[in-house]
């Protein structure tokens, strides 16, 4: 599949936002547009000096068009040491805030709150063997911070990154991702060694279809990567989906003997929210 990418000219000139910018906003300027579907794109931002986060956290984000912007919740999906963020967003048709973001263009301005926060961070987790990450569509926005943080693979032996969507070219995203994680300088060698890419599509005829809850349930996600069910002493997990997804996700982890946690209470996995309208 061919994707449009938009990169920045060096000397871009950033597009006057129209409309005061809020004083807990910072006003940042695109850098980068790629379009995978009709459903789906990702772009990247400058990034202010004094932001900091910790991979897997999420962040507000709007767009200079009104008195009050409309604000949703996006994961970051750019690792904290990149020099730019980055976004992976769905275009929601009448969506209050992605059907004008999905018009974006290079230099085009980007509001985003100051304060990120989240529960999808390592801290939320108690030390484990592997750590599987379940994510369906944008969902995978999280972990693609996730995957490029060297603490990840620090800390867990096996990272075990699921990916499901509806249609085949929606993967495309995470298979560039994953592909660029392991031939990259500060993390490569760790990708490689610790990496598992485990993707199937729901809509369209794939190697491998059915979503995760069932490939779980009927034990082939196991028996396919050759390791033992999931159990609460080698094993901590991070969902990342549509609500449905996430609650049934959840309750497939807590009969496998899993335990909801937080940043407040470490347990043995955790849960975002990532759709946006
Ligand atoms: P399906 O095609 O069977 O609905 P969406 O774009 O709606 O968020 O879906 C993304 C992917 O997540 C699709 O492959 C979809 O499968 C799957 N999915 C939707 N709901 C659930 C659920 N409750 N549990 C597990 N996977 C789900």
């Amino acid at each position: 599949m061919t994707h449009h990418v938009e990169v920045a000219a060096a000397t871009a000139p950033a597009a006057a936002p129209a409309f005061p910018i809020p004083s807990n906003c910072f006003a940042q300027t695109v850098t980068e547009v790629t379009h995978y579907t009709d459903r789906l794109f990702k772009f990247r931002i400058t990034r202010p000096a004094s932001f900091r986060f910790r991979s897997g956290e999420f962040v507000m984000i709007g767009l200079p068009n009104a008195e009050r912007p409309v604000f949703r919740a996006y994961s970051i999906a750019s690792p904290s040491w990149d020099e730019e963020v980055e976004f992976f967003s769905i275009k929601v048709p009448n969506g209050p805030l992605t059907e004008h973001l999905q018009k974006i263009k290079v230099g085009d301005t980007v509001l985003m709150r100051k304060k990120p926060t989240g529960t999808l961070v390592n801290d939320a987790l108690i030390p484990g063997k592997r750590l599987y990450m379940f994510s369906t569509g944008t969902g995978i926005a999280p972990f693609a911070s996730l995957i490029r943080d060297p603490e990840t693979y620090e800390k867990f032996e096996q990272v075990i990154l699921t990916h499901t969507c509806r249609e085949v070219a929606e993967l495309k995203y995470g298979e560039e991702l994953v592909e660029a994680c392991k031939s990259d300088p500060l993390i490569g060698e760790f990708a490689a060694e610790k990496l598992i890419h485990y993707t199937s599509v729901t809509r369209e005829p794939f190697p491998r279809t059915g979503r995760i809850t069932d490939l779980m349930t009927s034990g082939k996600l196991f028996e396919d990567l050759g390791v033992p069910p999931i159990n609460a002493e080698e094993d901590r997990g991070m969902i990342c989906g549509s609500m449905a997804m996430l609650n049934d996700t959840k309750a497939v982890l807590e009969q496998f003997g899993l335990e909801e946690g937080s940043n407040a209470r470490p347990a043995t996995f955790v849960v975002e929210r990532a759709f946006v309208d």
